[in-house]
């Protein structure tokens, strides 16, 4: 019986075949487009996968709140956060750079406060707001970071934007981009090989005046 994680694993390896346009909308939503509503949002989502069998002992139902919409499936008890979200939930907005807290790209926000998904146990959020870069806009509007990193030009490959994204907007809301090395010491946990830091640095200083005045984070995160 094919196992929950098969359909997944190509996906991973053929990312680099997007076009150049696909992958700048992907790069600050996360997604191929800001639809007004997230096909893999459903209140009612199924279980994905399958109960746990005598060789796969370590499998349990978990439910996490994405985006604001609960979203259950079967894991391994010792599932990243970043792993659940890519492989189990189809979320894969959210980067695997490192798989070892190095270099930001996994970023999302637990509770409002950023984490990196590959140091967290999805097991150990169940039962807290979760927000990924696929929900940060609002429907049929990007969110004022996402839109700032488009006008500021502050990505290349795009391939740490959303985490630099979710970065960003947690800094804001923390108060710790006051100027632009508080901006600068604040975003040192998010790498970008592109070597885009000027731009990013311009992108939130941009954008932190427009988020005073809008929800930061839609989906409750
Ligand atoms: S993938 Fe998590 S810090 Fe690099
Ligand atoms: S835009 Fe390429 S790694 Fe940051």
């Amino acid at each position: 019986m094919n196992q929950p994680d098969d359909k997944f694993k190509p996906g991973r390896r053929s990312f680099l075949g997007y076009s150049a346009g696909a992958a700048s909308v992907a790069a600050v939503t996360g997604c191929a487009s800001v639809a007004a509503d997230n096909p893999m949002a459903a209140s009612a989502s199924p279980v994905v996968g399958e109960a746990a069998s005598t060789t796969q002992a370590v499998q349990m139902p978990m439910t996490l709140d994405v985006n604001g919409q609960p979203r259950r499936f079967y894991g391994d008890v010792r599932l990243s956060l970043l792993d659940a979200l890519r492989e189990k939930l189809e979320l894969t907005g959210s980067k695997k750079g490192c798989d070892q807290g190095q270099c930001g790209a996994c970023t999302v926000h637990v509770d409002g406060k950023r984490v990196l998904g590959c140091l967290t146990l999805a097991v150990t959020v169940q039962g807290k707001k979760i927000t990924t870069i696929e929900g940060l806009a609002s429907p049929g509007r990007l969110h004022p970071m996402q839109q700032a990193f488009i006008d500021h030009d502050a990505f290349q490959c795009g391939y740490c934007t959303p985490g630099q994204i979710m970065s960003a907007v947690a800094i804001v809301n923390e108060g710790h981009a006051r100027n632009d090395d508080d901006i600068r010491e604040s975003m040192s946990g998010n790498l970008c090989r592109c070597a885009a830091y000027p731009n990013i640095v311009d992108a939130i200083n941009d954008a932190k005046g427009k988020m005073a005045a809008t929800t930061t984070s839609p989906a409750g995160g």
